[in-house]
């Protein structure tokens, strides 16, 4: 058995779009710009599934509810991506490079990827926490799913940490 730990309470910590599934399973899903089903994606093992449609105020709801959730481990970056937003490159240029001292995402192609609202510990504890899955463009529910098993089968365990709780104003 791999280490976990209790999320947050109550978890997840910021209201959304999203569906809540097993709270100690590590994988969560961004479906970016794309309303997927996200019932299915919780019933195949997602602790959370649902969209992201900013590269800013959109990301920093995410990261909040991911760190509050240590056993969350692997981020699948799927659905079609957002234009002009560019929401989900956002997002693997965050976990890449985190942001300039402007609060840029580095790397980010989107129109305005301004974070806010995240500590440089908060950024430090995603990138720490999180690796990426980069299927973005994709809306094949089957084989969405069968990445989230796959990673729910290699489950690394939560990272040893407590949970870090953020305020999004
Ligand atoms: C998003 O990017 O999906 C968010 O802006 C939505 C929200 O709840 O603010």
């Amino acid at each position: 058995m791999v280490l976990k730990k209790k999320p947050a309470e109550p978890w997840p910590v910021i209201t959304g779009e999203y569906e809540v599934g097993n709270p100690e399973s590590p994988v969560a899903v961004v479906t970016c710009g794309s309303h997927l089903n996200n019932a299915e994606l919780v019933a195949a093992g997602a602790a959370l599934a649902g969209p992201c449609k900013t590269e800013n105020i959109g990301i920093e709801k995410m990261v909040a509810n991911v760190i509050s959730n240590p056993n969350i481990r692997y981020l699948i970056i799927t659905g079609m991506e957002v234009k002009g937003h560019i929401t989900g490159q956002a997002i693997e240029a965050f976990t890449a490079s985190g942001i300039d001292k402007e609060g840029r995402i580095v790397g980010a192609k989107g129109a305005i990827p301004f974070i806010q609202n995240l500590t440089p510990e908060a950024i430090e504890r995603w990138r720490q926490q999180i690796t990426t899955i980069n299927m973005i463009d994709t809306e094949d529910m089957g084989a969405i799913t069968a990445k989230i098993k796959e990673l729910v089968a290699k489950d690394p365990g939560a990272l040893d940490v407590e949970p870090m709780i953020v305020e999004i104003k």
